[in-house]
């Protein structure tokens, strides 16, 4: 399916359907509310009427704001992909509805049928937006921006999706170094003997029964002159067992989502060279495989990581700070960036706290967090603070070691979560490192926004908002 940004009067382009988004105040004086009330439609947000006599698809909005756009616009391409018609146009309203139609089209009409023997057919083949405002190449880059970004999300997503036993450590650094070779990144793939030089003893612990070697793989994105340097930092756990301490059958299924936070990265990396932005990025992922076996680490283990710090492993399903702990360490003595955000699906807690439509962000930073959540509410992705307190901190004392990676108490898990990684951040990087969690919002059954069943690329379009506009 082709969308295209055309320069015309909306009735001066050729195609079989009209869209129309209408709020249900505008829907009382339109001119077809005579037949549009005999439907039924009461233009209720995310809800579709097809007038087929007019040509025309009517879409509920409560509003004519991105959010509610973005939204509607999924509902509408749903629809559109299951007709028969061949193309259809769209009039842009304003400025802001260019990134919310792009998305709306391209993530709401996302499917991921890879597995499937017989795959839908779609008759749908192009997409018009049309607008004759006098700005029309501002427009146009906000529309490629748009698409790139929109793209990205579902370079993250494809992967995501894939079942585990296609995507390991290994299989996900072959991608990485696809992606590498294509985009023109430097990249480069730490094997098992390497971490085991970097005496990387707590990501090592976590992978060792799987029959997967585990992998560091390192791209970069370096243009001439960066204004600011970032690190981004992925937990790409292929699959998460649980380990030892065995995830009960029920919530085990999904988890080979536990590497969204990797692919997240991946296309946040793929989506800043793309845009050709003047900062320089370097991607860090952390990819092991957490499985069961007479070789898996322990409960009881005491594990030594890089930065030396020494763990007492109390649950073996709290493996995605294990292996970030290591990588984050890494990561600082690799670059020496402005910025380090890491992003996992760390902690189930975290969707209890906020509920599974919104990313947890965490970290010392007043500033950051707010030019963060900002950027959030811009790119339309739902992200919120979980606020750090000592008291907290101390639930993770071990009585053997420095730290247990487990907290004494569950209550505030995901807060708990983020204050183990804070311990792995040098004193001069407190400042620089936000963590996100993104365990609810990465992956979802029941589709909701512009998500669809599966993964959502959460994380990718935050980040591109945030980096497009970084001071
Ligand atoms: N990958 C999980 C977190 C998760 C849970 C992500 C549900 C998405 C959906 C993580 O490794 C994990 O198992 N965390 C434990 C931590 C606990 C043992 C302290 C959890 O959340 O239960
Ligand atoms: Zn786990
Ligand atoms: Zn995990």
């Amino acid at each position: 399916m082709n969308i295209q940004l055309v320069n015309k009067e909306i009735s001066d382009i050729d195609s079989e359907v009209l869209i129309e988004f209408i709020t249900n105040s505008e829907l009382k004086d339109h001119k077809n509310a005579k037949i549009l009330n005999s439907a039924g439609f009461k233009a209720e947000q995310d809800s579709t009427c097809f007038l087929y006599e007019k040509s025309t698809l009517f879409c509920g909005v409560d509003s004519k704001k991105s959010d509610d756009l973005r939204s509607a616009c999924a509902a509408m391409i749903k629809v559109l992909k299951s007709s028969n018609y061949k193309s259809a146009k769209i009039s842009v309203v304003n400025k802001s509805a260019i990134k919310a139609l792009v998305e709306g089209i391209v993530l709401g009409g996302y499917e991921f049928n890879e597995y499937k023997s017989e795959p839908k057919k779609v008759v749908l083949e192009d997409l018009f937006l049309a607008s004759t405002d006098i700005d029309f190449g501002n427009l146009q880059t906000i529309f490629n921006e748009a698409l790139i970004i929109a793209n990205a999300t579902c370079f993250t997503r494809d992967i995501v999706n894939r079942a585990p036993q296609e995507i390991n450590p290994q299989t996900l650094s072959k991608l990485a170094q696809k992606l590498a070779k294509e985009n023109s990144l430097e990249c480069n793939v730490l094997k098992e003997d390497d971490l085991a030089k970097e005496s990387m003893g707590a990501m090592l612990a976590v992978g060792r029964a799987s029959v997967h070697e585990s992998a560091l793989i390192h791209l970069a994105y370096k243009p001439k002159n960066p204004k600011k340097i970032i690190s981004l930092v992925g937990k790409g756990l292929t699959y998460d067992s649980g380990g030892l301490s065995l995830k009960p059958a029920t919530s085990m299924v999904t988890m080979k989502m536990d590497k969204a936070g990797a692919c997240a990265v991946l296309g946040m990396i793929k989506a800043v060279s793309e845009m050709k932005l003047d900062i320089e990025v370097h991607a860090f992922i952390g990819a092991v495989e957490n499985m069961v076996g007479g070789d898996a680490y322990k409960p009881d283990d005491v594990l030594i990581s890089r930065s030396k710090t020494t763990i007492e492993v109390r649950n073996t399903d709290a493996e995605g700070r294990l292996v970030l702990a290591d990588v984050l360490d890494y990561a600082q003595d690799a670059v020496k960036s402005d910025y380090i955000f890491d992003f996992a699906t760390l902690t189930g807690a975290c969707m209890i706290a906020l509920g599974q439509y919104t990313t947890g962000l965490m970290g010392h930073s007043h500033k950051l967090k707010h030019d963060i959540s900002r950027a959030g509410a811009d790119s339309g992705e739902l992200i919120s603070s979980l606020p750090f307190n000592n008291h907290l901190k101390k639930l993770l004392k071990s009585e053997i070691a420095d730290i247990s990676n487990t907290a004494s108490k569950p209550y505030g898990g995901a807060i708990t979560a983020g204050l183990f990684l804070d311990k792995f951040i040098r004193d001069e990087n407190k400042n620089r490192w936000m963590h996100f969690d993104i365990a609810g919002s990465a992956y979802t059954e029941a589709p909701w926004d512009c998500n669809v069943y599966g993964a959502t690329g959460a994380g990718v379009r935050l980040m591109c908002e945030y980096l497009k506009d970084i001071k």
